[in-house]
């Protein structure tokens, strides 16, 4: 039949509320305000009162925040981050010339390992960028006595964790968003609360901010007179922030959704050999922006790169993820040889990590059929 032909997409954007978001459009529109006006700012307000902090930045994409922020922290010498993320956390470090450190990741959840910073601290050392792994959060506590004992700014790649929590050693539960020097997230169309296209810089401090918003517009003075930092043209379309805005209202039913389908993930593919989740640990709650499985072959049937070409061949789309390891990618290849042998997590979780069909309007039927999938090869 025809639906045998359809692929089973690896993501898609869920989207709220099309007339309402016309509707204010319209406004937008009607008063020729299309670019970073008040409904940038009205979303910006909405991030801030639900996640407490008291300063949000929306920018055009995550890493136009992470390169901006970089920028406004005036940095200089090398920043420390993981080789098992997105190209872009490097991207805008280098794109600032500072000079990328990898340092490797917790086996498990494969976040940032706080150790592993502190061992590959030198005097030059300007900042460290953690990142949140598909939606788990990184040990931002050890990351915060680190920054006050070293006295190093910590800017959080968060770009899949808005509506991440974390739990501090005091019992308080907080929303990501208010950690380290700054927190940047993505609001693009593969995000649990997407703009179409979007970034959001979060932050506590006030001066931060301010410069922030002069930076995305260039670096203008506040009267326009004048340019007064090196900036972007990193404005948002009055449509992402009000698209932006309707899905983040619902940010707790679009995770709630996705943690559902997880659990039938996890029911279903349970005691297959070799086959592992992502442990989320019991202080963190993810937003579940991915459901990465790690798939290793000393245990599994098959390796992930077959098991990648099988769902393909069943008609599903799943994503080697993260991949391939920053430090393997042709355009960090100069960095290949320093870091030979040296990121043992990082190379392994680039090699057994397969992320699987979730989004949040997804059937729960669907899960079935990517699983049936996964038995027949692995099981
Ligand atoms: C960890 C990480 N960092 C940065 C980005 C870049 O986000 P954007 O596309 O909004 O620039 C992504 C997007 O997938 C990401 O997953």
């Amino acid at each position: 039949t025809e639906t045998d032909f359809l692929m089973i997409p690896i993501t898609q954007p869920t989207l709220h509320d099309f007339e309402a978001v016309m509707d204010e459009f319209r406004q937008a529109w009607e008063s020729r305000q299309v670019t970073t006006s008040v409904f940038t700012r009205r979303f910006e307000e909405a991030v801030e009162e639900k996640l407490g902090v008291p300063h949000a930045v929306m920018v055009q994409s995550c890493t136009a925040g992470l390169m901006l922020v970089l920028r406004a922290l005036d940095l200089k010498g090398k920043v420390i981050l993981p080789a098992f993320t997105w190209t872009a956390t490097a991207h805008a470090a280098v794109w600032n010339g500072l000079t990328p450190v990898f340092a490797d990741i917790v086996p498990g959840t494969y976040t940032l390992d706080p150790r592993a910073v502190e061992e590959a601290l030198t005097p030059d050392t300007a900042a460290v960028m953690p990142v949140n792994v598909f939606g788990c959060p990184p040990d931002y506590e050890a990351f915060t006595r680190l920054a006050d004992k070293h006295g190093l700014p910590v800017i959080y790649d968060s770009a899949q964790g808005l509506g991440s929590r974390y739990q501090t050693a005091d019992g308080a539960w907080h929303w990501a968003g208010g950690f380290g020097a700054a927190e940047v997230f993505s609001l693009s169309p593969t995000k649990v609360v997407s703009a179409m296209e979007g970034g959001l810089i979060t932050t506590r401090d006030p001066e931060l901010a301010a410069k922030l918003r002069q930076m995305r517009d260039y670096g203008k003075t506040p009267d326009g007179g004048d340019i007064a930092w090196l900036g972007l043209s990193a404005r948002v379309p009055e449509i992402n922030a009000i698209v932006a805005r309707h899905n983040f209202a619902r940010l707790e039913e679009l995770i709630a959704r996705r943690l559902e389908l997880v659990h039938l993930y996890r029911e279903a593919l349970q005691g297959l050999p070799g086959l592992n989740f992502q442990v989320i640990p019991p202080n963190c709650r993810s937003t579940y922006n991915y459901c990465t499985v790690f798939i290793d072959s000393s245990l599994a049937r098959r390796s992930r790169d077959e098991v990648y070409e099988h769902l393909q061949a069943r008609g599903i789309q799943a994503k080697k993820y993260f991949y391939p390891a920053l430090h393997l990618q042709e355009v960090y290849r100069h960095f290949r040889e320093t870091y030979r042998g040296r990121l043992p997590v990082t190379e392994r979780a680039a090699a057994q990590g397969l992320a699987l069909p979730l989004f949040s309007h997804m059937e729960l039927g669907t899960v079935d059929q990517v699983c049936d999938a996964l038995r027949e090869i692995l099981g």
